[in-house]
């Protein structure tokens, strides 16, 4: 990417409603491309978000779209999602998504300031800077349980794996900024950097471990098999 690049980034209204199309497309071939699983979304669905000011959009210099990420709340608000954080191929790892995760997660704590925000990803990028912004790792249990925001997953081709944990465990890890009882970001930020080589083997892991039902569980204690009980139930 040209490290020149100078970005916009915007709280999305309807004169962004022409760039739906491409962001909803960007996201379905991006989903392919990893061959992991996402929750499907309409072009209509976004150009709501950016009708209700719950989308934060990225642009280039030259008015080009960059990337878009939104607000979704669960559980008559007690929860907020940031979701369908996506970056145009063309301008990855250059710091976009960080500043669009930013932007969204400011965006989030004033309209909602006390809302629980959390989010769902396979993605160790997404990991790395949400741990940058305070949310830690957590089970699902502590999540919205909210009807309709699992429904969102049923699009997803992991959903059977989901629903053979009884919504306990899946694929992606949980993250959550509780605004009441938090880490600050420097603590889950090290966390992180301590972690993140864990998580990473840990992602493989979920892998081969769901997508082979008929291993026997392992028995045994020790750290690291406490770790993984603690974040991810197994
Ligand atoms: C994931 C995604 C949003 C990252 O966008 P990006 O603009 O390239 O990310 P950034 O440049 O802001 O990177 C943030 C950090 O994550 C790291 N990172 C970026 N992509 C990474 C990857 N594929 N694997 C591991 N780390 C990655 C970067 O190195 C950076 O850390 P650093 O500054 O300490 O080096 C983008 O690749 C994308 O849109 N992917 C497809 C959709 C997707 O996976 N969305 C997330 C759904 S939860």
């Amino acid at each position: 990417m040209d490290q020149q690049q100078k970005f916009q980034i915007l709280i999305a209204d309807e004169t962004h409603f022409h760039f739906a199309e491409t962001i909803v497309e960007e996201m379905a071939e991006s989903a392919k491309a990893r061959g992991t699983g996402i929750a499907k979304r309409s072009p209509e669905y976004i150009q709501e978000k950016m009708k209700e000011g719950k989308a934060v959009i990225a642009l280039s210099e030259q008015g080009e779209w960059a990337g878009f990420c939104y607000i979704e709340t669960w559980s008559h608000g007690e929860y907020v999602a940031n979701s369908g954080l996506i970056v145009s191929s063309k301008f990855r790892k250059g710091g976009l998504a960080r500043m669009i995760k930013k932007k969204i997660f400011e965006l989030s704590r004033q309209k909602y300031p006390n809302s629980k925000i959390f989010g769902l990803t396979t993605g160790l990028a997404v990991m790395k800077i949400n741990s940058e912004l305070g949310y830690e790792p957590v089970t699902y249990s502590e999540l919205s349980q909210d009807e309709a925001f699992w429904a969102g997953c049923k699009s997803c081709v992991n959903y059977e794996i989901l629903m053979s944990k009884n919504r306990k465990n899946c694929m992606c890890t949980a993250m959550l900024f509780d605004p009441a009882d938090h880490y600050e970001p420097e603590e889950t930020k090290e966390f992180f950097e301590k972690k993140s080589k864990v998580l990473e083997r840990l992602s493989s892991f979920k892998q081969w471990k769901f997508l082979q039902p008929f291993l026997k569980k392992e028995s045994g204690g020790g750290p690291v098999k406490s770790f993984l009980y603690h974040f991810f139930h197994f």
